[in-house]
């Protein structure tokens, strides 16, 4: 079957996100059946944020990563939350707010980031870096903002999931998902897409060729609960 074309230009996935914001939270609990807690969890374990250290969460949404971070460090990490959708940072701001966290939030692009050099200990992208209109110049930006030896994580889902409940997962993804994603968010492409994308989404393995072909010197990934998602924690060299 010939794969969709998938339009990722800056503007169209800024536009996406801004219309279904509103519904956005609720729509990844019922179609991850909650399962995107227990990842977004998983990844923040893994890399291990530590008292007194910059983080920053890219793509952050609605704030569940940056907030995950703060909590796991007991409020003792120094987060930014940073996207470029004014609704999603809007919904995140008040999150943050109820949860009385201290995590500014920047209006940016992943492509072109406000921050100087090596300015972060770690990094964050959940679900975001697949967006990206250049995976190139995205990674290579945030390799840019990182201090030597920081740390990456992505959690991103799996093109092939990796399970013996792949045929019923890819049946979900490619017809009851999106048929459930435009009736609640009254958006009929954003969840079309969001098949569509991870279809055309590199395996773990590839995806961590990739990420040291932009400089990264160790690349790990685990792959998570039902084989949809994967963590990749990438670390940058310790050169200065
Ligand atoms: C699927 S949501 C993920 C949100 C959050 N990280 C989570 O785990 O729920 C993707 C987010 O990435 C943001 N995004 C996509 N491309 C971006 C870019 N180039 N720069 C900044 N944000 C971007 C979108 O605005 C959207 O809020």
């Amino acid at each position: 079957m010939e794969k969709a074309r998938v339009d990722k230009t800056s503007h169209r996935i800024r536009g996406m996100f801004g219309r279904v914001a509103h519904r956005y939270d609720l729509l990844n609990r019922l179609l991850s059946g909650g399962s995107d807690i227990v990842w977004r969890r998983k990844a923040i374990r893994l890399l291990s944020p530590r008292p007194g250290e910059r983080n920053l969460d890219l793509c952050s949404g609605t704030g569940d990563v940056a907030l995950e971070v703060f909590r796991r460090s007991s409020g003792e990490t120094r987060g930014v939350a940073a996207d470029f959708t004014f609704e999603m940072l809007a919904l995140g701001k008040r999150k943050i707010e109820r949860a009385r966290a201290s995590i500014p939030e920047v209006n940016a692009d992943a492509l072109a980031l406000p921050f100087q050099s090596a300015s972060f200990d770690s990094a964050t992208v959940a679900f975001g870096v697949r967006n990206f209109e250049s995976f190139e110049r995205g990674i290579r930006e945030i390799h840019r903002v990182l201090k030597p030896s920081g740390r990456l994580a992505i959690l991103e889902f799996i093109p092939e999931p990796d399970s013996i409940l792949a045929p019923g997962i890819r049946l979900y993804t490619r017809t009851v998902l999106p048929r459930i994603g435009a009736w609640i968010s009254g958006d009929d492409h954003a969840y079309q897409y969001l098949p569509d994308s991870v279809e055309q989404w590199p395996s773990p393995e590839l995806l961590g060729q990739k990420l040291k072909q932009v400089g990264f010197v160790t690349v790990r990934f685990e792959v998570l609960v039902l084989g949809m998602a994967a963590v990749h924690i990438a670390e940058r060299g310790g050169e200065r």
